[in-house]
């Protein structure tokens, strides 16, 4: 399968560092990388170059990610999409991927086990409508090159609260009083790669689901294996479909 990286920082790093890893194991050579682009080599992001690949990988910066998917878009190749802090475009690249069968998966989080703590968060959602006395917020940690605040996981998060519990119709990156607010913290301190936390409390008890990234492996192994997912589909598509969590269902 080949590969385009768009982006060639921490995460397109590791993702090839997984990739190559991958092949010596397989004892052949599954994955090629065969073409990387950063800021400074920009001028390779061309359909011509593009064409020549199975699928790309983007993890860059909000302010380019929509301009490296309308690249792939035009030349057809499907993308799988990291970068995070664009997302109020989202529907509408979902919406053109979709109209003009284009192959397009975004997930704010690639790791299987964030993942699985969105998946639990919806069902312990569902489970807290019903119980008023407890308040509800979220704490985010990251190393302090983040760009975003709060992180895409977070907000993701928050949203499925949002939809799920009546008593919270907003969410605020702040400690907010309010009760209708759902707070998001976000605090910055180095060499952190991503811990997240949503609190139930009441004057009685809490409950506290937590999940906390050690490394950037299960970043970079999921997006592997959403790009290899993604190939031979048309559409918009995230990690539950990977995944085969249908949310239609909850
Ligand atoms: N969805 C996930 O699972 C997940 C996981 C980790 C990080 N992220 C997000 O992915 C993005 C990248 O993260 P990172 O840790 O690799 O950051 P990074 O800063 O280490 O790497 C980003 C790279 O993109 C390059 N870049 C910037 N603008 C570019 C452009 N116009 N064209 C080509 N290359 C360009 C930079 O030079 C840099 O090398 C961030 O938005 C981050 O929040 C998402």
């Amino acid at each position: 399968m080949k590969i385009a990286l768009i982006g060639y920082g921490k995460m397109g790093k590791a993702i090839e560092a997984i990739a190559l890893e991958k092949n010596k194991k397989a004892g052949k050579d599954i994955y090629e990388i065969a073409l990387k682009i950063d800021i400074d080599n920009r001028h390779l992001i061309t359909t011509e170059e593009l064409s020549q690949v199975d699928v790309a990988i983007e993890f860059t910066s909000p302010n380019t990610a929509i301009d490296n998917i309308h690249w792939c878009f035009d030349a057809n190749v499907p993308i799988v999409v990291g970068t995070t802090g664009w997302t109020q475009q989202l529907s509408t690249i979902q919406q053109y991927a979709a109209e003009n069968n284009k192959a397009f998966l975004f997930a704010p989080n690639y790791s299987i086990g964030v993942n699985i703590f969105f998946e639990i968060n919806r069902q312990l959602a569902n489970i807290m409508n019903d119980y008023d006395d407890y308040n509800i917020d979220m704490l985010e940690v990251h190393h302090t090159e983040k760009k975003d605040a709060p992180s895409g996981t977070a907000l993701f998060a928050a949203l499925d609260i949002l939809k799920r519990v009546k008593r919270k119709d907003q969410w605020r990156n702040y400690a907010s009083d309010n009760s209708g607010t759902l707070s998001i913290i976000s605090e910055r301190t180095p060499d952190v790669p991503g811990t997240h936390v949503v609190r139930y409390t009441s004057p009685i008890d809490d409950i506290e689901l937590k999940h906390t990234a050690h490394n950037r492996t299960g970043f970079a192994s999921g997006a592997l294996l959403a790009a290899e997912w993604l190939v031979g589909k048309k559409g918009y598509y995230s990690m539950e479909d990977v995944l085969g969590f249908n949310q239609e269902e909850k």
